[in-house]
């Protein structure tokens, strides 16, 4: 049977964006992520999501930097059997399915209580899985996550949601309580901030932008002098792209012979701390 969603406010819609290209990118011939559950998510839902406009350009980035997300996650949890993993503004993404983490490794998947809710239904429960119901810009919430294990926090989507003070406190936060970790997100600089409120695909997120965009990765460096830039993620780099259908292959090889015009596309930015 249909699950009717409750009413989200915009910004929760959000995540019905990011579910809906995962689950098109698993109808490709050559998925990037094959993220079947998004698929099944999506297949049970009562919504419209025909009014998103998505093109393929844009389904592909939003699975290949979940992708590589993950990979960050896994990297981490290969090496660190014992961390904690964090996924910030999780929507109904199921990153520690996709990741397999083991049941050492204690996973906590944070998003407003409506969506938390909504989780609850629909994503079956796992020993080492837990939900956290609050606004990331709450700083009581991570009173609830272990603070003596090393930590990956993720967070897909997030950040344009955040303004700037925002999004320093929280990573700020983030790294006074856990002794050591790992931190990746896409990232926006302000050219990517203004196409992404003027892009049709994305017209549905255009009004609520907060962050203004950060244009050079080394800035967050000084932010917190504990952060240290592993990686800068050009999706327009990466090997995946060979995959693309053609005429999206090329413009994304045009794009990727400059870090410049790279930049203006989706970037992911990987730190330690
Ligand atoms: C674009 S969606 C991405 C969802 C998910 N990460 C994905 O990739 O499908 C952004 C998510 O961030 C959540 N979010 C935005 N601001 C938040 C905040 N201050 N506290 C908690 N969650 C927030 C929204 O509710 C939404 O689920």
């Amino acid at each position: 049977m249909a699950i009717t969603l409750p009413a989200f406010t915009p910004v929760e819609d959000s995540l019905l964006l990011t579910l809906y290209c995962r689950a098109l990118d698993n109808r490709l011939s050559k998925p990037i992520l094959s993220d079947a559950t998004a698929d099944e998510i999506v297949r049970k839902l009562d919504y419209d999501f025909g009014q998103f406009k998505v093109n393929k350009n844009f389904i592909l980035n939003v699975a290949l930097r979940a992708k590589k997300l993950d990979e960050v996650a896994s990297g981490f949890i290969r090496h660190h059997p014992d961390a904690v993993g964090l996924d910030l503004g999780a929507g109904l993404d199921t990153r520690m399915i996709r990741v397999a983490a083991p049941t050492t490794v204690d996973w906590y998947d944070v998003d407003y209580p409506a969506v938390v809710a909504v989780r609850e239904r629909l994503i079956p429960d796992r020993v080492n899985a837990h939900n956290i119901g609050a606004d990331v810009t709450d700083p009581d919430w991570l009173s609830t996550v272990p603070g003596d294990r090393p930590a990956v926090i993720v967070a897909d989507g997030l950040m344009g949601f955040l303004s700037k003070d925002e999004f320093v406190s929280l990573l700020n936060r983030l790294i006074d309580h856990f002794p050591s970790g790992e931190i990746a997100f896409n990232s926006y600089t302000s050219f990517a901030v203004w196409a992404t409120k003027h892009a049709p695909g994305t017209s549905s997120v255009a009004g609520l932008l907060k962050f203004p965009g950060v244009d050079d990765p080394r800035e967050l460096e000084r932010w917190n002098p504990k952060l240290k830039l592993i990686r800068e993620i050009l999706l327009t780099r990466e090997p995946e792209v060979a995959e693309y259908p053609t005429a999206i292959r090329l413009y994304n090889r045009f794009l990727a012979t400059s870090t410049t015009l790279s930049r203006k596309g989706t970037i992911v930015l990987h730190f330690r701390f």
